[in-house]
């Protein structure tokens, strides 16, 4: 007995990296898994059907149960089709996990137009595309237990400095993960961000000044993408219906509760504020607050790059 023994799983961006990982250990917990993946370089240029087979093969030669499938989930009537794969092949779809993506780094002030709209695309309209064509089949029947799990970043909860592109499409996939978490309780269906953390070819473009410390000198099995799954099985499973719009961290041996934006502080007034009024107040009270974070993202991220 696994634990999602006949769920179906489409996973995007399942051909290499964390979604192949998740791939792997999703069919040996018994789900029966459609693995896409465009096959693109990491700047999301060009195709090759050759990574999402391969991780096809190894889960047949397995035992396990899964489909390839070669979408661009930036494209919507792609995406559409991948979704119609599952019902096609499977007969339903209980789990949509969204980890493709691409990066194209390089500081606001440096970055052009395209730089921004493919990042912006791949990961912010691949994830609307697929969820959409998902909770649509969740919205007609209503079964239960459908889970959406969107992949989000530190890049985009603490704003890396070289990556405006990026870090504004991953926590846009937040405020995406949380509005559908609201709109989609009703019929059944949980949504959930992951924040990972794993050695991948993602990470070895980042020049090395610029890792996290502690990832980068840790043994081989803490930087493995293995270490994402586990958190996921369980997000996937029949049993978290009561986990939803969270954000889950996830790397080495951690795994984190993110806590949502909360208001910190507030500062009232029984009538409209006077602009020095407002002035002196919020420096009065916000400033010892803010006052010694120079900056939010953890070290050694915080620093610039040119
Ligand atoms: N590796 C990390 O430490 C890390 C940290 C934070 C967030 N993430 C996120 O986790 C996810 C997985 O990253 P990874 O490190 O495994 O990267 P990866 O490059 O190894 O894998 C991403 C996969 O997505 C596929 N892909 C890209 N564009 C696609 C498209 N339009 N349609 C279908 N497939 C497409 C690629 O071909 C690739 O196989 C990404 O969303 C990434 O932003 C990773």
């Amino acid at each position: 007995m696994g634990r999602l023994d006949d769920r179906v799983c489409v996973i995007t961006g399942a051909g290499r990296g964390i979604g192949s990982s998740l791939a792997r250990t999703l069919a040996a917990q018994g789900g029966k898994i459609v693995v896409n993946d465009l096959g693109g370089a990491i700047d999301g240029s060009g195709s090759d059907q050759t990574p999402a087979q391969q991780v096809v093969d190894e889960i047949t030669a397995a035992g396990g149960q899964a489909v390839a499938n070669y979408a661009d989930v930036s494209d919507y009537a792609q995406a559409e089709g991948l979704v119609q794969q599952a019902l096609d092949t499977y007969g339903g779809l209980d789990v949509l996990i969204n980890v493709a993506g691409i990066l194209r780094d390089r500081m606001l002030f440096n970055m052009n137009e395209k730089e921004w709209d493919d990042v912006i695309r791949v990961h912010m309209k691949g994830t609307f595309n697929t969820s959409k064509f998902a909770s649509i089949h969740w919205r007609s029947e209503r079964k239960g237990h459908y889970r959406l799990i969107n992949f989000t970043s530190v890049s985009g909860l603490y704003g890396n400095p070289g990556q405006p592109n990026y870090s504004a499409a991953k926590m846009g996939i937040v405020g995406f993960t949380l509005s559908s978490a609201n709109a989609l309780a009703r019929y059944g269906a949980t949504a959930n961000a992951i924040s990972p953390g794993a050695q991948t070819r993602m990470i070895d473009d980042i020049p090395p000044e610029r890792r996290r410390a502690g990832l980068a000198a840790a043994q081989d099995d803490k930087r493995s993408p293995d270490n994402i799954a586990p958190p996921v099985v369980y997000l996937a499973s029949e049993d978290s219906d009561w986990l939803s719009g969270r954000v889950i961290g996830a790397r080495g041996y951690e795994i984190e509760l993110v806590r949502n934006p909360v208001t910190e502080a507030t500062l009232y007034s029984d009538k409209m504020w006077g602009i020095d009024e407002a002035c002196e107040e919020m420096e009065r009270v916000f400033k010892p607050m803010v006052e010694g974070r120079t900056s939010m993202m953890p070290r050694p991220y915080a620093h610039e790059q040119e």
